[in-house]
């Protein structure tokens, strides 16, 4: 049972230290978050899995970290600074200000019209301005001087890093055709969006990866180019659903219609989630041609290509690009994680089910009490289990509202010491722990000694 609504996943990530809205000590600032101690948990866990799924577990794909403050020339060839715009309106009446597609679209409820059939404010009908459109690319300066030459901007997205960077890694890798290159780190964009949390903000971190082939016998119908595009599309959609362990039925591939693909595009198929307010994008996978390295030779006046040893001839690879948003997946990792059903008493509780290879925190060591005779074997436990895993000790309060506790942040594994482990009233200790699943919430009796054993088994992929 995924959460019912948005509103559920925003408190508990605030209560929980998941997400914070930004900058709230001096009134908030719009459509930022910061990340809290288990949201960067959980965002590391993501990108670790997407990294294993895409590098460390493929042959054929080596990662790269480019540069964030990139040369102007990389938004002109990439067709940012000409083309990256939304239209935007204001309304005439509350001064709010909104995209007009996204109106149009119905994002904001059924669109309000006058009689000449014009789009009106979704807050509160008002008259809108005419659209304008604003480039979504946020501007800085490099150098104490601040004119058109030193202008450089903030990336949109991680891809032109890598475009520019395809002859040096063919180079220094010794690369054949086909291989990815895959990078996951922040953009940014100077988004307007009312609401939606982590959905869209002005900076957000993606995870993208460029996969270069040979261009297609038939350029006109590149059948074996768009065979590798479903090859791709599948392959990321299985890593939605076994890997973050996403329901396959809130899952969803839609294509792009020809009014909605780029000019260069040869196909684009978005992965689409079942979010509380209908479809989203987690994930665009387009089949870009040869567009990027043409258009960064074009501009650069250094043509970008490959040397293929088999025809002695130099060509421009095409790329299919598979481009998801980590903040957004981190959204719907929360959202579909939350349960709520009786515990052991049969009162409510909350559960965050997260795979275990997502889990903020993997184990909790919880001593019975507070009791000192409890203290130094589950310091003992702890120290035998943190060099392993993620691992959090708790010694307030009552156990039950402890075992709560690490239900509703998601721990898929609580170890409990008690008075059975440490011996009481000239007993001898029998150096065994209590071991507790969070979903079905069984114990089981483990000695210390063959601990670390059970964990590995029941805390697969971490
Ligand atoms: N290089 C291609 C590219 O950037 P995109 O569809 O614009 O494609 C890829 O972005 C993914 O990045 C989206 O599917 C979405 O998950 C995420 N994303 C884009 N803009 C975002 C924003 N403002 N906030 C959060 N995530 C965003």
């Amino acid at each position: 049972m995924p959460a019912k609504d948005l509103e559920t996943i925003v408190s508990l990530a605030k209560r929980r230290g998941f997400v914070f809205p930004a900058a709230e000590l001096y009134g908030g600032f719009a459509n930022t978050y910061d990340y809290g101690p288990l949201g960067v948990e959980l965002k590391r866990n993501i990108r670790e899995a997407w990294w294993r799924s895409m590098v460390r577990e493929r042959d054929d794909v080596v990662g790269l970290d480019a540069a964030l403050i990139t040369h102007p020339r990389v938004w002109v060839a990439s067709g940012h600074v000409a083309t990256f715009h939304d239209p935007l309106a204001d309304c005439k009446k509350c001064r709010m200000r909104w995209r007009v597609d996204h109106i149009a679209e119905g994002q904001y409820g059924e669109p309000k019209r006058n009689a000449a059939g014009e789009l009106l404010c979704p807050n509160d009908g008002g008259e809108l301005t005419e659209p304008r459109m604003f480039n979504l690319m946020f501007k800085t300066q490099v150098g104490t001087i601040a004119d058109d030459e030193n202008i450089a901007y903030l990336p949109p997205e991680t891809a032109q890093g890598i475009f520019i960077n395809f002859e040096n890694v063919v180079a220094s890798m010794r690369r054949k055709l086909p291989f990815g290159i895959a990078q996951s780190r922040v953009s940014f964009r100077n988004e307007i969006t009312p609401g939606k949390f982590i959905f869209r903000t002005l900076e957000f971190e993606q995870m993208e990866m460029e996969y270069f082939c040979f261009p297609p016998a038939d350029r006109a119908n590149p059948e074996e180019y768009l065979a590798l595009h479903r090859e791709w599309i599948d392959y990321r959609l299985a890593w939605y659903r076994d890997t973050l362990g996403i329901d396959a039925s809130r899952l969803r591939i839609r294509y792009h219609d020809k009014e909605e693909l780029s000019h260069y595009s040869a196909g684009t198929a978005d992965i689409e989630y079942d979010f509380p307010w209908g479809w989203g994008e987690l994930e665009g996978i387009a089949a870009r041609t040869d567009f990027d390295l043409t258009a960064h030779g074009n501009e650069s006046g250094k043509p970008i290509t490959y040397f293929d040893e088999d025809s002695k001839q130099h060509i421009v690879p095409w790329v299919i690009e598979p481009a998801a948003g980590l903040t957004r997946t981190l959204a719907v990792c929360m959202l579909e994680a939350y349960s709520e059903e009786p515990d052991e008493k049969g009162e409510d509780r909350v559960v965050l089910k997260f795979k275990p290879n997502i889990a903020p925190i993997k184990v909790a060591v919880l001593p019975l009490s507070k009791n000192e005779a409890l203290r130094p074997a589950a310091r003992r436990v702890y120290e035998l289990i943190r060099p392993v895993y993620m691992t959090q000790y708790d010694e307030t309060q009552s156990i039950g509202r402890r075992y709560r506790r690490q239900d509703e942040i998601g721990t898929p594994l609580c170890v409990t010491v008690d008075f059975q482990t440490v011996g009481e009233n000239g007993v001898a200790g029998d150096d065994a722990v209590t071991v507790r699943d969070r979903d079905s919430q069984e114990q089981i009796r483990v000695p210390i000694a063959n601990l670390l054993n059970v964990l590995r088994d029941r805390l697969p992929g971490c």
